[in-house]
């Protein structure tokens, strides 16, 4: 199996594409730690361990640098060193125009979604740098290079997200450790199918594959980035958005042109 003897960690694996990642890596063969703040993420150790794979799980915010020291300390010692990150965990609850957005909501946002990542990164990449191996992959966003509409801190720590990556290249890619950003379009998350239809369709229409993303296809492209086959691949963004960037301002985009039947 494509990650039979690898030990993984996945943030925010309660729910959504962490958790669906998380199980897709114990299919592949590896053991996998699991955090989130929310309890519910015992559940998905749980089933990694249902699965036959060991599991186990921790409740932290990854803001919070000393509980994810504590946090990763104690999955550690249960699982082993981490060949494999997996930092997914991430807030989009601050939706505002920038004029109305708040700095404290602001500093929230860039505090999970990068702060988070960075205090990951810093509390598994040691034993990675000893043993010359390691796999690194943060889930950025489209919304780091098009921005959103009333997102800008998301936009915004999506972006950094990637200079934090390829920071991370340079100094340690000499070590064996491949670290990369994947750059979801909208996928079909449980929260992704609450949203209004009106803006599922319009997002739907504006992508050349004409569908939401699957999380399942996420997962398959995090196990291939977390597997020996992938240690070329540093420092890249990786799309998976069934085109969703491409051609977003011109005349084929817009919706008469776009639904007109082939060769009219
Ligand atoms: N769903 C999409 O369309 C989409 C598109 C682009 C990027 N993404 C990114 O993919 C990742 C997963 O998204 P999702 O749609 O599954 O979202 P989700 O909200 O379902 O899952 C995010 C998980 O992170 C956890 N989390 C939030 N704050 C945390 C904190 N402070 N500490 C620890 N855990 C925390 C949540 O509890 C949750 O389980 C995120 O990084 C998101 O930004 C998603």
């Amino acid at each position: 199996m494509l990650l039979t003897g690898k030990i993984a960690l996945v943030t925010g694996a309660a729910r959504g594409i962490g958790r669906v990642t998380a199980l897709a890596l114990a299919e592949a063969g590896a053991d996998v730690a699991v955090a989130d703040v929310l309890p519910d993420v015992e559940e998905t150790a749980e089933r990694i361990r249902n699965s036959g794979r060991r599991g186990a799980a921790a409740v932290f915010d990854v803001a919070d640098a000393d509980r994810v020291r504590d946090g990763v300390a104690r999955l550690r010692a249960a699982l082993g060193d981490f060949d494999v990150l997996v930092s997914g965990a991430a807030i989009v609850t601050n939706i505002a125009p920038l004029t109305k957005m708040s700095a404290q909501n602001w500093q929230r946002e860039l505090a999970v979604n990068l702060t988070g990542a960075f205090n990951m990164i810093q509390s598994v990449i040691g034993p990675m740098i000893e043993r010359g191996w390691g796999r690194i992959i943060v889930i950025s966003s489209g919304a780091a290079r098009g921005g959103l509409h009333h997102q800008a801190a998301y936009a915004a720590s999506k972006a950094g997200l990637i200079g934090l990556v390829q920071t991370v290249t340079l100094e340690h890619a000499r070590h064996g450790i491949a670290c990369n950003a994947i750059l979801p379009g909208l996928i079909e998350t449980e929260l992704v199918r609450m949203m209004p239809a009106e803006i599922r369709a319009a997002s739907t229409a504006s992508t050349p594959a004409r569908r939401l993303g699957r999380m399942e296809e996420v997962a398959s492209l995090i196990a291939f980035l977390a597997s020996d086959n992938a240690g070329f691949i540093n420092g890249a963004e990786i799309d998976i958005d069934g085109g969703m960037r491409l051609n977003t301002g011109s005349l084929g985009s817009r919706k008469e042109v776009r639904d007109r039947p082939e060769g009219s």
